[in-house]
């Protein structure tokens, strides 16, 4: 997709995969909201790039409506969401100091599993009224994983 003048939303765009896709699609030309729970480190890169950044957890369901309420008032309805957020809790299953505490993997399932779902059902919503464009392209959301999880 030739991303030039495109509205982009990013998550977990204030560090790491999420802040080089934010980089490298404002390199190419495109609108980019930068969406992640640290505003302080998602400002810093939206004022390296131009872009707009907002504080948002991809978890929570009126939280994310918001930020792309506000993402939309400024770039108008985002064409391509890239879903970066997440958090890796790194234990085995069984440790030296015990099983896998519950809590940090319910914490991990709610972020990167159910957040990434809450950004891809309301962009859904948003992308249904954008018509296809020239080039036959219409939108497009990316999902990022582990390879840990096979
Ligand atoms: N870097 C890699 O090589 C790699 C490889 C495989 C998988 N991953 C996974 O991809 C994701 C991103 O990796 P990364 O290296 O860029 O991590 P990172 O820690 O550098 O960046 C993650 C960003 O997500 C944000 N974030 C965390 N919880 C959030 C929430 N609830 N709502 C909104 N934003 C939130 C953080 O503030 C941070 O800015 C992680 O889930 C990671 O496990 C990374």
């Amino acid at each position: 997709m030739d991303v030039n003048g495109i509205s982009a939303l990013v998550t977990g765009a204030g560090s790491g995969l999420g802040a080089a896709t934010a980089r490298a699609l404002a390199k190419a030309g495109a609108k980019v909201a930068l969406l992640d729970i640290n505003l302080t480190t998602s400002a810093e890169v939206a004022g390296e790039i131009g872009g707009v950044a907002i504080q948002c957890d991809v978890s929570d369901g009126p939280n994310v409506e918001a930020a792309f309420q506000d993402a939309r008032d400024v770039h108008g309805a985002a064409r391509i969401v890239v879903s970066c957020a997440g958090i890796a809790p790194s234990a085995r299953i069984v440790g030296r100091d015990g099983p896998h505490d519950l809590e940090s993997f319910t914490r991990a399932i709610q972020i990167n599993l159910i957040g990434t779902f809450n950004i891809m059902r309301l962009a859904a919503a948003d992308m249904q009224t954008l018509e296809v464009l020239e080039t036959g392209e219409r939108v497009l959301i990316v999902n990022t994983a582990s390879i840990a999880g096979f």
